[in-house]
């Protein structure tokens, strides 16, 4: 389902090995093409849009948490005992306000046993630079496995910021769910944090003047919370 890229150049090798190494997955298969078609076009409503960012959101958590650690358990059946398993690792949802909520009950519906710990970016429309108005992160106790969760990253300033709070948090294992980047903005974040992992649905090519990816799919946020301006 997952196809290695290239983490920065084209000369690097990425890996999606089991062992928490950093690297660049692109989440391939054909329900992520489609879903990522739905949010592309412009005819999408919000709510088809929040239902393809949701199944979206639930396909890359299956591939990003393949490498969980588990535990073994015994679990009663109805008719016999049997062996099981229970997540081992203390796993931290981390959605980037605000369009990253969006990712939160569909990782959350995987994985009900996950914390949620809030950052609030904006990206500043002059600069395109992060400007960080809520951080919900503590200072002690940093979980075993944090996902950032986003999804988009254009520049990966947004992005850089929260994996900067959590190295910051002292988190051994961090992973990044963005639907859709732009080429210029993974070779950032993976270059600046190479022992992050990167789980993507779709690499775009370029970055307008605006620092909006292209063709991408408009402002995420917007599209879900229904709050695109009128012309
Ligand atoms: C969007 C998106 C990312 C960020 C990506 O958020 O959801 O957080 O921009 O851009 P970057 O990689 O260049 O930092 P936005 O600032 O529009 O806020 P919103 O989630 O409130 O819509």
């Amino acid at each position: 389902m997952a196809t290695q890229t290239p983490a920065v150049s084209e000369n690097t090798q990425s890996t999606t090995d089991n062992e928490f190494t950093g690297g660049v997955t692109h989440v391939d298969h054909p329900l992520v093409q489609y879903h990522v078609t739905k949010l592309r076009d412009e005819a999408t409503a919000p709510p088809e849009f929040r239902n393809s960012v949701r199944c979206l959101a639930e396909l890359m958590a299956y591939e990003a948490t393949k490498d969980l650690p588990v535990a073994k358990s015994r679990v009663q059946t109805p008719l016999a005992e049997t062996d099981g398993v229970t997540i081992r690792a203390r796993v931290g949802l981390v959605p980037i306000l605000r369009a990253g909520l969006s990712m939160v009950d569909p990782v959350l519906d995987l994985m009900p046993t996950a914390e949620v710990w809030h950052l609030g970016l904006y990206r500043d429309e002059a600069t395109a630079r992060p400007v960080r108005y809520y951080d919900k992160l503590p200072v002690k106790r940093p979980v075993d496995v944090a996902l950032i969760l986003d999804p988009m990253l254009a520049t990966g300033g947004s992005v850089s910021a929260a994996l900067t709070s959590l190295r910051e948090w002292g988190v051994p294992h961090v992973k990044v769910l963005s639907l859709i980047a732009s080429r210029e903005g993974v070779d950032v974040v993976a270059s600046q944090f190479p022992e992050a992992q990167i789980y993507l649905c779709q690499i775009d090519p370029v970055l307008n003047d605006q620092k909006f990816i292209v063709p991408g799919l408009g402002d995420a946020g917007d599209r879900i919370f229904n709050t695109v301006e009128p012309e």
